[in-house]
């Protein structure tokens, strides 16, 4: 007869689940990562030479692809102004994932991947080629034995948009009956517009052709799994929401640093600058996705019309008071990383009297029930400190003093940090006793790291962006009437930016590897806030 065994010792213990603070095992390796496959279709990249195809979206297509998340079968089509081969096309594509990821591409993988890669040189704007672009997608589409499904990426700088959608149409590349029968969509990146009035003209030209349930507005924020997780941590746990809002919450800090310059994207820049380059779109997403109203079903159209209110509800800034609500700032030469960099000023493509603001902080109020008087802080800027995305919400004192016998020091309140990215993370901080006889408090953080559950692989917010357009599912994409809210909110701040009298002293300069200028810092002391970022 066999002995009885203790199970509890570790030698006798089957092999085990891993198994999180709670006792619930956590997900099996990539078991959360594809939901289903879609539908087998072509990938149009227009612009298939460019910055964006080389840095996010081939590597994006190439790690779907090992993990099983492109639908088979599926064929990519470039399309770009080079006058290459479909041979050459493959050897850049291959070079480009070698750079990005800083490996060569697994040999099995790549093989079977790069039979899928064509190119077809075409100038986006030019609108004949588009004829012979119908032709390729369609003899290939029969060669692979592919349904009619056609995605177009447009990889092509924003002033190329109006023609690119206008040539497609026109070759009937954008319906979806007759002649092709499969679904057509078109993936659009940000910025849309650079205006409420350009936005809607970009938008009324695009619907000449596509229709709203055909088009993909990227805001690859979105997409990133610790902004998913935003509505998850608020939505699927008890215990955050009865205190997320006025009555607890003080102030809310958003942060977007980034240690990088311009880079090489002056031309762009110089007409954006840190307003419409990440306000419009990232951060007041982030915004939106930490005020929002739970909605009734987690479906695209219920999630995207809370975010929408949010936007609805935010208060327009009174224009004539501006500096009340708005630093803007520009960096001058520094250190960062041990290395000078130089001013904005001096990058290469800037005008080298430049009033193009590189840093914001705003200060916005949204006017409804949950965040009345909550002042939400908005900040971002280039050659920063280091990199970091954050949400803080920092709540407020306890009510009433208990201590106040014992305690010469007043206590910290509460700060709860949703670290967006690096070093993803959320942490929370609060007091306990110091321990001895005396009565000392010490604040003490609780501290989850993503890398701690994260099993599998993730997907990087282009996976999961390319991966949504191919299943059809609209979540993470902008809706136009979000678009135009965010820009209703923007457009009088940049036109009060741009036109006033005192725009060369609005600008506050900021040493490159610093936190950004004085001004904010004061900002923030004015609502009686302290900086979080050292
Ligand atoms: C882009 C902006 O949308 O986002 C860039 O145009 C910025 O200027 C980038 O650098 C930041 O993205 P991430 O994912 O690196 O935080």
């Amino acid at each position: 007869m066999k002995e009885a065994t203790d199970d509890s010792t570790p030698t006798n213990r089957a092999p085990q689940a891993v198994i999180n603070v709670a006792g619930v095992p956590l997900q099996e390796a990539g078991s959360c990562l594809i939901e289903e496959p879609s539908d087998p279709c072509a990938i149009v990249i227009i612009g298939a030479c460019g910055d964006l195809t080389r840095r996010k979206i081939i590597l994006a297509l190439f790690r779907l692809f090992k993990s099983g998340g492109l639908p088979d079968p599926f064929l990519v089509v470039g399309t770009d102004l080079n006058e290459i081969t479909t041979g050459e096309y493959r050897e850049f594509i291959k070079e480009s994932i070698e750079v990005m990821s800083g490996e060569s591409p697994d040999a099995d993988a790549w093989d079977s991947f790069v039979t899928r890669l064509h190119y077809l040189s075409i100038d986006p704007e030019d609108d004949s080629p588009y004829s012979s672009l119908a032709d390729v997608l369609k003899q290939q589409l029969r060669a692979f034995r592919i349904p009619a499904n056609r995605l177009f990426y447009l990889a092509v700088p924003p002033s190329q948009y109006v023609n690119v959608v206008r040539n497609l149409g026109k070759a009937g590349l954008a319906a979806e009956s007759e002649d092709w029968s499969g679904w057509a969509r078109i993936v659009i990146e940000k910025p849309f517009g650079r205006d409420l009035k350009s936005a809607q003209d970009l938008d009324t030209h695009i619907h000449q052709y596509f229709r709203e349930h055909q088009i993909y507005r990227i805001d690859h924020y979105l997409a990133k799994e610790t902004v998913q997780n935003i509505l998850m941590f608020r939505f699927a746990n008890a215990i955050f929401e009865p205190i997320w809002n006025r009555r607890y919450i003080n102030h809310v800090q958003i942060t977007a640093a980034e240690t990088l310059g311009v880079e090489h994207r002056a031309v762009y820049y110089e007409q954006a600058g840190v307003l419409r380059d990440m306000f419009q779109n990232h951060m007041l997403q982030l915004l939106a996705m930490t005020a929002m109203e739970p909605p009734s079903v987690f479906e695209a159209d219920r999630v995207r019309d809370e975010r929408v209110k949010v936007f609805r509800s935010l208060r327009p800034f009174a224009v004539d008071q501006i500096h009340d609500h708005l630093v803007l700032g520009q960096y001058v030469a520094g250190e960062i990383g041990g290395q000078t960099v130089p001013g904005y000023r001096e990058e290469p493509g800037v005008n080298p009297h430049s009033m193009v603001p590189t840093f914001a902080m705003a200060k916005v109020y949204i006017d409804n029930w949950r965040w009345q008087g909550v002042p939400f802080y908005l900040r971002s800027g280039k050659r920063m400190a280091r990199k970091l995305t954050e949400i803080a919400i920092q709540f407020k004192r306890v009510p009433y003093l208990m201590f106040r016998n014992v305690l010469s020091e007043r206590i910290h309140p509460n700060l709860l940090v949703l670290r967006i990215q690096p070093d993803e993370r959320i942490t929370l901080t609060f007091q306990t006793k110091f321990p001895g006889a005396k009565v000392c408090l010490q604040p003490v953080t609780m501290d989850f790291h993503y890398s701690t559950v994260q099993q599998g692989a993730l997907l990087d917010a282009y996976e999961t962006v390319i991966l949504d357009c191919l299943l059809g599912d609209h979540m993470l994409f902008v809706r136009q009437d979000g678009v135009e809210q965010c820009w209703a909110f923007l457009s009088p701040i940049l036109d009060a930016c741009e036109t006033c009298a005192d725009r060369e002293q609005s600008l506050h300069f900021y040493e490159a590897g610093t936190w950004g200028p004085r001004g904010a810092d004061d900002l923030m002391q004015q609502g009686g806030c302290a900086w979080r970022l050292s």
